[in-house]
């Protein structure tokens, strides 16, 4: 079972986007295979678009928030601070099929449906890593790996791929989703500031200092005490890049560049951070080998994103022609889909 955890510490870099993509186009070109999205942030932003977008899934949203017991991550969470150290093997209950909801994701599709209320349960998630048994703190980050356990078994130890759309934040949540995940998957921007987002990830997950002295994270040194397993970055991943013209497609180039030398950097130092694709392709020797592997690029399409994540219609299967968003129309262009389709569909292959 591969477990990839989306995350930057940057936002609206396209982690929720993303998500929506590479698990939808997963079990688009994976049949056989069952796919879980776990929607590890409050804004449930992934979730939105699974179950149908902007309007259709902002309301079957609400109606499954108003369920009893709450079918969604903070119905689960509940069970954990009330029973924090002894799993209560309740996962499995907490699993929507999306389908039900949204006929244009394909039927091996699954959510853990997000919750604002996430938020306010964060600083009872907080207080149970302490005190309590001597290794609070590990078992309390294992909630979201157990509850990953409860709902495979539940399908019989099958085949199964898992994504999870994390927060920006570095808060307890995304704690819990980054000790669940056995791969990381870090979106960026091209702009300025996407590179200092990049160090803050290389930090605050693997401890990578900058200058001697410079503090490190509990979550570092905490799941290096407790031994525990941390995700292994598997892409890095320059997202909405847009290609007007030369001038741009450089400026774009160059901080895509930039990004890859520092993570390159990592590469050279802690070659056990990574996670080496298990495609056959030899472990990278130099830059062109490590880029060839690590770094992949989803160009911006525009307005047919826009109703890709309006609609709730994987930009894989969505056609050029008018769409009906909000009650106006709005025209995909098949140039728009042939910028992003095959970029999204090339990364899937890529994922195991
Ligand atoms: N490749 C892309 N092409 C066009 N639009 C995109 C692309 N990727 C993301 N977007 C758009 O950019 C915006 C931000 O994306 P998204 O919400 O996925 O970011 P995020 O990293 O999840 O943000 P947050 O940190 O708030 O959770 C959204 O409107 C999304 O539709
Ligand atoms: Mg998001």
């Amino acid at each position: 079972m591969a477990v990839y955890a989306i995350w930057n510490n940057k936002g609206g870099v396209g982690k929720s986007y993303l998500s929506f993509q590479l698990a939808s186009e997963y079990a688009r070109q994976n049949p056989s295979k069952k796919v879980l999205v776990v929607d590890l942030c409050p804004q449930a932003n992934v979730s939105s678009m699974l179950l149908g977008g902007m309007l259709e899934g902002e309301q079957r949203l609400t109606e499954i928030h108003s369920s009893r017991p709450r079918n969604t991550i903070s119905g689960y969470i509940e069970d954990r601070i009330l029973s924090p150290y002894m799993s209560p093997n309740s996962g499995a209950g907490y699993v929507t099929q999306v389908s039900k909801y949204n006929n244009r994701i394909p039927n091996n599709l699954y959510l853990v449906v997000g919750d604002e209320q996430l938020e306010i349960q964060a600083s009872r998630v907080t207080s149970a890593t302490f005190p309590g048994p001597q290794d609070a703190w590990r078992i309390v980050h294992i909630w979201v790996r157990d509850l990953i356990v409860d709902i495979q078994s539940s399908w019989n130890d099958e085949n199964t791929c898992v994504f999870i759309d994390c927060n920006p934040s570095f808060s307890i949540y995304t704690e819990l989703a980054l000790s669940a995940a056995d791969r990381l998957l870090i979106p960026f921007s091209a702009d300025g500031s996407s590179k200092r987002a990049v160090k803050a990830v290389l930090s605050l997950v693997y401890g990578v200092r900058r200058h001697q002295g410079d503090l490190q994270s509990d979550f570092f040194l905490e799941s290096t005490r407790y031994r525990m397993v941390l995700p292994k970055i598997y892409m890095y991943i320059g997202n909405r890049l847009t290609q007007m013209n030369n001038s741009s497609a450089s400026a774009f180039k160059t901080v895509v560049n930039e990004i890859g030398d520092e993570i390159w950097g990592v590469w050279q130092s802690s070659p056990q951070t990574f996670f080496t694709h298990p495609n056959g392709a030899p472990t990278p020797n130099n830059r062109k080998s490590f880029k060839a592997m690590f770094q992949y690029e989803v160009n911006d399409a525009n307005t047919a994103s826009v109703v890709s994540g309006a609609l709730g219609i994987p930009i894989a299967s969505l056609t050029a022609g008018q769409k009906n968003v909000s009650d106006r129309s709005i025209t995909v262009n098949q140039s728009q889909l042939d910028k992003q389709a095959p970029n999204i569909t090339q990364l899937v292959k890529n994922l195991e």
